[in-house]
């Protein structure tokens, strides 16, 4: 099938590169002219393990081209996936300009019958805006909606495309529901689930999945602080619930809030279509509410480390993205504790694998460091914001050095509470009670 995929970020690029590898001739549009350029020279705008050699490969065989040229590509395409982004607004809702500039596009340059499919994240009621923007176009042509939310983590982008829990697809016709199984046909022969839906259903389906694994989370982050005030363990107790397979194991892992490109605006995109149908999403606006304190919390915990007074202090950061494996800042936990801490008049070091680019475009005035050693020096704690896989087995003997103060705040809960104090640390992690005990 000729595919068109506009907007080439994070979805857009690995749903291009993923549907070419399907056998699709796919064309990925962005206004982006320097991230067209980078694809067009073999340059990855972004960071997703694999994604430069499923890009090159398909670029190489043929199947996958990168252009600026809007109407070119709608024009060739049989099917166009939107992929653009979704940002919140300041009242918390979805920003759907983008999807609405690309509707207005696609209607001015059809050229025959057309399948658009939304991709982006979009507020239920948005495929029926984009058939109105199509028909008031007036094209003679018939225009086929679909809302195919795409599930995809970043940092497992690939794998999550390629093998997906199920593909949803919302149609307002048999055919086009037809359409969308042929696209991914190799997908339909692997057995994986397709739930084949209305256009609204679908819609919703992805706010609720992304709502419900949000209030997992944060369910265990109040937990933890629940741990940290009667004595127990989070850990323990996360994997005393997740063993019950009612509930399940993924999504337990306390820290310092979700952040990332998806939770922080779907669930404020989900409390704001609720109020805006007359209903107030109970459990959505207080995750919401939740999700803020804790990372509020997470300042604290790194204040009353050094004593309760950050100010003329240095704080070194270890991680800066909000997941490992991606190089995404959008919404990281780490740009309110940035600001908590300097607001509080501490110096903030940070390294990060990957992310210390897009973290210098918002913070100017933190000390980017080259690896974790560095990030130590002179500090008067390190706090391990972001659990990369380097920071798992440190040489703790030359953090301690080279620290000036022993302190190694846990955010993630990646070490062990006695190990750390046997190596001379003063600990503290998130909802172990033990090590709170300890440090106080
Ligand atoms: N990032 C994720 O992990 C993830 C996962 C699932 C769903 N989503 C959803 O997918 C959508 C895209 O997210 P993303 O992370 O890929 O965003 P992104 O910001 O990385 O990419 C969006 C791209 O669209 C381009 N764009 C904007 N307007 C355009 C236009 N008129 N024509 C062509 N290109 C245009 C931008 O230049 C940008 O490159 C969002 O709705 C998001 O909620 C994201």
């Amino acid at each position: 099938m000729d595919i068109a995929v506009i907007g080439t970020g994070y979805v857009g690029l690995v749903t291009g590169a993923g549907l070419s590898d399907f056998g699709n001739d796919v064309i990925c549009v962005d206004v982006d002219v320097r991230k067209i350029d980078a694809l067009n020279n073999g340059v990855i705008p972004i960071y997703e393990p694999g994604l430069d050699k499923l890009v090159s490969k398909n670029v190489e065989e043929g199947r996958l081209r990168f252009t600026t040229d809007l109407s070119e590509a709608i024009r060739a395409a049989r099917a166009i996936f939107i992929a653009v982004g979704t940002p919140p607004k300041a009242d918390g809702s979805a920003d759907l300009r983008y999807v609405e500039e690309v509707a207005h596009s696609i209607a001015e340059h059809m050229n025959g019958p057309k399948l658009i499919i939304t991709k982006s994240t979009v507020p239920i009621g948005t495929g029926r805006m984009i058939e109105k923007i199509i028909e008031s176009h007036n094209t003679g042509h018939r225009a086929s909606i679909v809302s195919n939310p795409e599930f995809l983590r970043e940092g497992s982008a690939i794998e999550d495309f390629m093998k997906p829990d199920r593909v949803v697809i919302g149609a307002s016709d048999p055919e086009a529901a037809e359409m969308m199984k042929e696209i991914y046909a190799p997908l339909h022969s692997l057995e994986i689930p397709f739930v084949v839906t209305n256009v609204e259903s679908s819609e919703l389906i992805k706010y609720a999945a992304n709502g419900f694994l949000a209030t997992k989370i944060t369910f265990i982050n109040e937990i933890a602080t629940l741990c940290e005030r009667v004595g127990a363990n989070v850990q323990d107790v996360a994997i005393g619930m997740g063993l019950d397979t009612r509930i399940g194991p993924k999504f337990l892992q306390a820290g310092p809030g979700f952040g990332g490109s998806c939770f922080p605006k779907d669930t404020s995109a989900m409390a704001d279509i609720a109020r805006r149908h007359e209903y107030e999403f109970q459990i959505m606006e207080a995750v919401l509410r939740v999700n803020d304190n804790v990372k509020l919390r997470m300042i604290d915990k790194i204040v009353d480390a050094v004593g309760g007074d950050v100010k003329g202090k240095t704080i070194g950061l270890l991680g800066l993205a909000f997941k490992p494996e991606t190089d995404d800042m959008r919404d990281s936990p780490t740009i309110p504790i940035i600001k908590g801490l300097q607001e509080r008049g501490a110096t903030v070091r940070a390294y990060d694998p990957q992310a210390a680019e897009n973290a210098k475009t918002m913070f100017e005035n933190v000390v980017y460091c080259d690896d974790a050693y560095s990030t130590a020096e002179g500090a008067d704690a390190l706090v391990l914001a972001t659990e990369w896989n380097e920071f798992r087995a440190l040489n703790f003997d030359r953090i301690r050095k080279a620290l000036r103060e022993p302190v190694l705040v846990d955010l993630r809960n990646v070490y062990e509470p006695h190990r750390m104090a046997g190596l001379g640390f003063r600990y503290t992690s998130v909802g172990r009670a033990e090590d709170v005990r300890k440090s106080n």
